[in-house]
């Protein structure tokens, strides 16, 4: 049996407890909200899908009762507030770092097995919360950032090159912030062939561009930050958990002198299994990436500086 909890309700939530319901990732789903009946439901109207559908998840919704959660493999965490238009993740810090606080207790007491995957932002500093306040071993707590800004960079790069986004292959490590992640352009490949055979410098610094501001630019879009892309990377994530898949995802990672950084959670590709990180994965980054790298943890140690630790 395998049981995955996710806390809060919201868009992103929401979408990946679907998203694993319908793949059949986890054999009982968990949605916890704290606002009253939402979680319930929400996870009613989903089960309402199986028989169209075809699937079996056990789906479960509770109102703020963490007795209900009690034993997951995995919880991830989206709750929180999302960012509206014009404001960044590190924006949200006051607010989502208090209600990080009060879940991991939670989760901590009533699933002292799970590995954790953080999805709420500022996601890298919450992150680092998370691995703090829950005392847990470094490779059971992961934020889940970077799988999706690749799964962006990929997107752009194919819209670019015209060519079938599953032939694309890309990644963003770094922080994930509008202007601390860093999409990889000297690994980015369309079938194993350099991105750059099939798109032109101009355009790939516009894919670039583009990927540091995806979250942003959907957010001015829909007036709210995004919940697909999100609450699938998240469900990808758990699934290669459960499964123990062994996937390669950039994620955000606790790192203890890998990438030449010490006491900090950033973004590095990592290979995600049932002991959640099991390996990270080192890159030959070019001096440009790594001095980029370096600036984009100096962001994410200043936003963490504000978490009263
Ligand atoms: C985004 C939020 C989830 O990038 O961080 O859409």
């Amino acid at each position: 049996m395998s049981k995955v909890t996710v806390v809060g309700a919201g868009a992103v939530g929401a979408t990946c407890a679907n998203v694993m319901a319908t793949r059949e990732v986890a054999d009982e789903v968990v949605l916890i909200d704290i606002k009253e009946g939402l979680a319930e439901g929400k996870m009613l109207d989903m089960y309402q899908c199986a028989t169209l559908m075809d699937f079996d998840t056990k789906l479960t919704g509770a109102t703020n009762d963490y007795r209900v959660s009690a034993g997951s493999d995995v919880v991830v965490i989206t709750s929180g507030i999302p960012r509206k238009p014009g404001m960044t993740r590190e924006e949200l810090i006051g607010t989502n770092a208090e209600i990080m606080k009060g879940v991991i207790e939670q989760v901590v007491k009533h699933s002292p097995r799970a590995i954790i995957l953080v999805v709420a932002n500022p996601m890298d500093t919450l992150t680092y919360l998370a691995h703090k306040v829950s005392g847990l071993p470094k490779q059971r707590v992961i934020g889940m950032g970077g799988a999706l800004d690749s799964a962006r960079f990929k997107c752009y790069l194919a819209k670019a090159a015209g060519v079938n986004i599953n032939d694309v292959d890309g990644m963003v490590i770094g922080g994930h912030g509008d202007t601390t992640m860093l999409p990889l352009v000297s690994k980015a490949s369309i079938k194993g062939v350099p991105a750059s055979q099939f798109v032109t410098k101009k355009k790939l610094d516009g894919v670039v561009a583009d990927t540091m501001v995806g979250g942003a630019t959907l957010t001015k879009l829909i007036g709210t930050s995004a919940w697909y892309a999100p609450g699938a990377a998240a469900s990808a994530m758990v699934e290669s958990i459960l499964k123990d898949q062994k996937k390669i995802f950039p994620c955000c990672c606790y790192l203890d002198g890998e990438y030449g950084q010490k006491d900090i959670c950033i973004g590095v590709p990592a290979v995600v299994g049932r002991k959640g990180v099991e390996k990270i994965v080192k890159l030959d980054l070019t001096t440009d990436e790594a001095k980029k790298f370096s600036d984009s943890a100096d962001a994410v140690r200043a936003t963490n500086q504000v978490l009263s630790l």
